[in-house]
């Protein structure tokens, strides 16, 4: 009772207060696994960090998107940050209020934007003039003006994966810094909207905090120039990005962050927006999987597993690390070799770990994917029709299947045959 996270006790990996293997034995693998106190805890210490701001925590729901995630945070009074209606819809579903919903993105369509506006979200980050003047079309129709926040580019590089930045030049993301102050004026002619203010997201796992504080500072300046020029600026929308740990990496103290936003921005008077969305969710969740058999080819030792690219395709995509913990715990003395950690899928890329020093792996071995609890099962697929993961959530020594696996005739079902395929009258 109020264990919380991923720790070994007595001889097997516990999840809270639960035994993974007993875990495994009831939903069978692979399988997501988050533990409700870790992220409580995260969500908690982001808040504590804040305090005294006039800060408001809108979760990122694409990092992790399941519904009882998402409530979980809409319980400790978290807004959201939405990129899609998918997204607008499970936080409206989760009981968080439009007015605390964010819709972020690059290629918002007016379908999405028209329902966003119907339900009163409460701040759209626009990432271009195009963007702006559709929501000015439909929002001036639907009587009720937008609160737009101008998403800046700042050309600042995060210092992170190529494919998860996105605060340069040339990203796609958000419109130029020397642009922004037309168009900000722009949005204040424009009847249907209101601009409140400006945004800035440079990126994703960032481990370092200087590429934070020239964009912080960029933003700063832009702000003392608009109100020079006579605009009001009421929030400010920091993003999320903050970096976890996956293997080693020193993860940017919460604290250290919140003294640097204070430094910059306390003397603004301005509202402030965070969109965390790996920092409360990634490190609270793990996937387990089984050993199904071991063989060494080509000088290579390989453990194939039963979690796959499908399940979480960070590996081959970012060539992320991630840590892989034996469940049943190893001897502390137990020699360790290199081993392929990988998957059953028909591809070389689909590997979870290459030559990763393990303690020897048995078929029937169950492990421990760590840090799977952001952009794992939500960029899950069915490749190789293979049925993705479910989810469980733990809290203390309670157990819920918060996403169960789905079967094979649903997923089959779902496809519609034309009969001019099969020959057969409808
Ligand atoms: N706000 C905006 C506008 C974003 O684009 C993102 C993430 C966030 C907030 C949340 O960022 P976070 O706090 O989670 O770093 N699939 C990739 C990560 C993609 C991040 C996309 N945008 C991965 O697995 O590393």
């Amino acid at each position: 009772m109020g264990m919380s996270g991923f720790t070994y006790r007595g001889g097997v990996l516990c999840a809270d207060g639960l035994a993974v293997p007993d875990i495994a034995e009831d939903v069978g693998t692979p399988f997501y696994c988050y533990s409700a106190n870790l992220m409580r805890e995260a969500y908690l210490e982001f808040a504590a960090a804040l305090d005294g701001l006039p800060a408001e925590i809108c979760y990122a729901i694409k990092a992790n998107d399941n519904q009882a995630v998402i409530s979980l945070f809409a319980g400790l009074g978290a807004g959201a940050d939405v990129v899609s209606e998918g997204e607008l819809r499970r936080a409206l579903a989760a009981g968080i209020p439009a007015a605390r919903i964010v819709f972020s993105g690059v290629g918002k369509t007016s379908a999405e934007i028209a329902a966003a506006l119907k339900a009163g979200c409460g701040q759209f980050n626009v990432e271009s003039e195009a963007e702006l003047d559709t929501l000015a079309e439909l929002a001036a129709s639907g009587g009720r003006p937008a609160s737009v926040a101008i998403r800046v580019n700042p050309d600042v590089d995060a210092g992170t994966h190529h494919k998860i930045s996105t605060g340069r030049a040339g990203d796609k993301f958000g419109i130029e810094s020397d642009r922004v102050p037309e168009i900000y004026r722009r949005a204040r002619d424009l009847p249907g909207i209101k601009p409140v203010g400006l945004a800035v997201h440079i990126g994703s796992q960032l481990t370092k905090l200087d590429p934070f504080r020239a964009a912080f500072e960029q933003l700063a300046r832009m702000v003392s120039r608009l109100r020079r020029d006579g605009f009001a600026v009421e929030r400010l929308d920091l993003g999320g990005g903050l970096g976890v740990v996956y293997r080693n990496e020193a993860r940017p103290p919460l604290t250290d962050y919140a003294a640097l936003v204070r430094e910059i921005f306390a003397p603004l008077d301005v509202s402030l927006t965070f969109e965390p969305g790996r920092r409360l969710t990634a490190e609270a969740g793990i996937l387990v999987s089984r050993v199904i058999r071991t063989k060494e080819s080509g000088g290579r030792r390989f453990a194939i597993v039963d979690a796959a690219m499908n399940d979480l395709i960070r590996p081959t995509l970012y060539d992320a690390w991630h840590d892989i913990h034996p469940v049943r715990e190893p001897d502390p003395h137990a020699e360790t070799a290199p081993v392929d950690v990988v998957g059953p899928i028909c591809e070389t890329g689909d590997v979870m770990a290459a030559g990763r020093a393990l303690p020897a792996l048995q078929a029937g071995d169950l492990i421990a994917i760590r840090s799977a609890g952001a952009y794992g099962a939500v960029m899950s697929s069915a490749y190789n029709c293979r049925l993705p993961a479910p989810e469980v959530m733990v809290d203390s020594d309670r157990l819920a299947v918060i996403r169960p696996r789905i079967c094979y005739t649903d997923l089959i079902s779902a496809d519609r045959v034309p009969d001019w395929v099969t020959g057969h009258r409808a």
